[in-house]
């Protein structure tokens, strides 16, 4: 068996609440192999996002530890942590995260400054993006000017620009109607198939239960296979 792309033991997360400790995540262990699709559900406050940006290494645990393509990433530095976010992870977010005042094509460069790409390999790679989900034509457009269909696709070329072989997505189809929501699941249906990854936080059981192998179901924190 390959290596996983993803062991958590035992990762446990809190927030101070006043002078207590709300643990949005209690001990959760469990091992993701490359080429999973994995849904996580749950109840709304029941940790789902916190789980989700754990992985991702948005979120500094309160205990436990976290290898990532066999990289212990609790170890990391700040640093460090943001070249592996940068080189192994794509966001997608329920609300998009698109900056306002960037063409759809500048959106999709971003994780690229963090690189050593030149400038016009860039613009070529993410123009490239762009017509792969079908907004070839709307390269120039800023995210006022796109629908939530599209915005959500500029979303998905930009969690693609490096090329990461793992997708974190939360809520993708959240703010979508049911037709550019079922667009927005081809699409990660299809980055799957090319042998990518993809862990995405759903309420939908439908959704789950048609594109997903698996499905991590989370209450009160608390993990249950
Ligand atoms: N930055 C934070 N500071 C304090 N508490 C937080 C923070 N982030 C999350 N929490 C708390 O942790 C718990 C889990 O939150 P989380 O966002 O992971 O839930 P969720 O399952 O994603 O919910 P939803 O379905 O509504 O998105 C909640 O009680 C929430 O209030
Ligand atoms: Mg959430």
């Amino acid at each position: 068996m390959s290596e996983p792309i993803i062991h958590a033991q035992e990762l446990a997360k809190a927030y101070q609440k006043g002078a207590t400790q709300a643990f949005a995540l209690r001990r959760a262990t469990f091992t993701i192999q490359p080429g999973e699709f994995v849904a996580i559900m749950g109840p709304s406050g029941s940790g789902k996002s916190t789980l989700l940006y754990t992985l991702g290494g948005l979120v500094r645990l309160t205990g436990g530890h976290y290898w990532l393509a066999g990289r212990e990433i609790t170890q990391l530095s700040e640093h460090e942590l943001a070249q592996v976010r940068n080189r192994y992870i794509g966001f997608v977010f329920q609300s998009f995260q698109l900056l306002p005042s960037l063409s759809a094509l500048r959106n999709v460069e971003l994780p690229a400054l963090y690189n050593r790409q030149a400038r016009r390999d860039r613009r070529v790679r993410a123009r490239t993006l762009l017509e792969r989900v079908g907004l070839g034509e709307r390269l120039d457009h800023r995210p006022p000017e796109l629908s939530g269909g599209e915005a959500q696709r500029v979303a998905i070329a930009r969690a693609l620009m490096n090329d990461p072989p793992l997708l974190l997505a939360d809520e993708p189809t959240g703010n979508l109607d049911s037709a550019n929501g079922a667009a927005v699941m081809a699409l990660l249906d299809e980055l799957h198939r090319e042998g990518r990854t993809v862990i995405m936080v759903t309420h939908d059981a439908e959704i789950a239960r048609q594109h997903a192998n698996r499905i991590l179901l989370i209450r009160d924190g608390v993990l249950e296979q």
